[in-house]
């Protein structure tokens, strides 16, 4: 698969420009892991550490875990977060093992297919400790047309609606729930069971 070229020195401007509401989805992912417990932090497609820097700013004591599969992002987040433990990782590969109590992501699980996100949501239940959580911020497909506001190239990004990721994340032994939506942008926050099933 080709990998999208990421240009950290123009990541912001460019997100700031094309998704009109990237600054209330970064507040709103890190105000659902408010409530949280959170030590021990994975987040999935770091990229420069934009998201990471809020839900630290709320978790100030947290170890993070971080992956992404661009080596500059990576190289850009290791400046802005240097006590953070950065991997060179795809969402496809073993996802460090945890546990973890709180795994996030923004931005970054839309570029995985059907398939591949059901397949993401199931490794992701596998390496939360029970009553973990998983917020997951995104672009998603929205119930109206009009609502289509991120550009989507439809081969890189791959978008699903959130009533089939929410069905996919309790398929994989996760209660999720929606905590804030924009147009075609969500915030879901799912937590493992305390038991299978
Ligand atoms: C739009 S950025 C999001 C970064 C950050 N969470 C934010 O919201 O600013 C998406 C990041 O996901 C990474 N990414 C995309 N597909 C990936 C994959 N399959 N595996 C790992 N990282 C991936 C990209 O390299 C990029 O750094």
């Amino acid at each position: 698969m080709t990998q999208w070229h990421w240009d950290p020195a123009t990541y912001l401007d460019n997100m700031l420009a094309e998704v009109p509401a990237y600054a209330e989805l970064q507040e709103q992912t890190a105000a659902a892991t408010e409530s949280l417990e959170a030590t021990a932090v994975l987040e999935l497609g770091v990229g420069t550490g934009e998201t990471a820097r809020q839900v630290l700013a709320r978790h100030p004591e947290a170890k993070l875990v971080g992956i992404d599969s661009s080596r500059e992002m990576l190289a850009r987040a290791r400046g802005a977060l240097p006590e953070a433990d950065l991997r060179l990782a795809r969402l496809e590969d073993p996802l460090p093992p945890g546990p973890f109590d709180l795994v996030v992501s923004a931005l970054a699980v839309h570029h995985l297919d059907a398939g591949g996100k059901q397949d993401l949501f199931r490794r992701v239940a596998e390496v939360l400790r029970p009553r973990g959580s998983f917020v997951l911020a995104d672009v998603v497909v929205p119930e109206r047309e009009e609502d289509v506001v991120t550009p989507i190239d439809g081969v890189y990004d791959l978008p699903d609606r959130v009533d089939d990721q929410l069905e996919w994340l309790r398929a994989a032994g996760l209660e999720a729930e929606v905590v804030w939506t924009d147009k075609d942008l969500a915030v879901l926050r799912a937590t493992r069971r305390q038991r299978p099933g």
